[in-house]
């Protein structure tokens, strides 16, 4: 874990800027990239207020540099892996779906499936209000049941926020954690996967995570080595990569049975890789999907 200093020194007074830029991805894929889109994000424009623009813009003018594609790339498959998954699980009978880090994630807001369950929207405080804020202003209403917890990862007791906020831990949930573990410290990852270990039998997990520079491909470590200085100037560090065999390690050690790794390219329907635009699969992020 991080001692307070090195995490306060990291929390924000404003938003996550990487939920930001997330968020403009989201949205640039519907402007920027040809249909089929991938990944459908109708509100997360309108949730960037303000930074739209500007945001958007870095897409709309450079929609084919390697970073900008990789970025739509990334956001557009976890979403559309994501969301698949939640579905199926809601089909199941889960009612209770938990957004670790959610940023500007809109499933809550947007989502056919969204009266159908819980959401516990969980994110770093700061995060997290200017979220509420901006949710408010552009008058986006939940379209079913939304807890707002605020936890830090590093030194929050997520068991206790998420009861607090009426989660149910006898009832099985979905949970996803996209586009976050690579800013944590390892024992943060591991206390988070300790807790999501203990839910009720029948959950599930996707986890994304980012695997070292020796298990990515040319296109994953042109990404890296431009975004991740660029994360870090901006007080969001690349802190921890893992291999597909330590994150099974993990996950084995907190009571999941079954795991399984994805990669970009197959974590989507292939026809959907048929493309005229830049949008092309990569190996830098990697999904573990787990059951307990
Ligand atoms: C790249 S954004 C991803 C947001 C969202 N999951 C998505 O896919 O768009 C990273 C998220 O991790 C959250 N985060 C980073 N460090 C955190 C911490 N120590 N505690 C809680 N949340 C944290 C940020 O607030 C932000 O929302």
């Amino acid at each position: 874990m991080l001692n307070r200093d090195q995490s306060d020194a990291r929390s924000r007074a404003g938003a996550s800027e990487t939920a930001l830029t997330a968020a403009a991805a989201r949205a640039a894929h519907l402007i920027v990239d040809d249909e089929p889109w991938i990944f459908t994000d109708t509100l997360a424009a309108t949730l960037l207020g303000e930074r739209a623009d500007e945001l958007i813009d870095y897409h709309r003018a450079n929609g084919d540099h390697p970073v900008l594609v990789g970025a739509r790339t990334q956001v557009a498959v976890r979403g559309r892996y994501t969301e698949d998954r939640v579905a199926a699980a809601v089909e199941r009978g889960v009612d209770q779906y938990v957004i670790l880090g959610a940023g500007l994630d809109s499933f809550a807001y947007r989502s056919a499936l969204a009266p159908r369950v819980r959401v516990f929207e969980v994110d770093h405080p700061a995060t997290q209000l200017w979220k509420q804020q901006r949710l408010s202003t552009a008058g986006i209403a939940p379209l079913g049941d939304v807890a707002y917890v605020p936890v830090n990862f590093e030194h929050d007791s997520l068991a206790n926020c998420l009861v607090r906020a009426g989660f149910d831990l006898t009832r099985p949930a979905v949970v996803s954690w996209l586009g976050v573990t690579v800013y944590l410290s390892r024992a943060a990852i591991s206390e988070t996967l300790g807790v999501v270990g203990t839910f009720a039998p029948g959950s599930e997990l996707v986890v994304e995570y980012i695997v070292p520079d020796r298990l990515r491909d040319a296109d994953g470590r042109t990404y890296a080595e431009l975004v991740a200085p660029f994360a870090a100037e901006r007080g969001e560090p690349w802190l921890t990569v893992l291999t597909p065999a330590e994150m099974s390690a993990l996950l084995a050690d907190h009571g999941f049975g079954s795991v399984e790794h994805v990669r970009q390219e197959d974590a989507i329907d292939a026809g959907l890789w048929d493309r005229k635009d830049a949008l092309h699969p990569a190996d830098l992020a990697l999904f573990a999907r787990a059951t307990r």
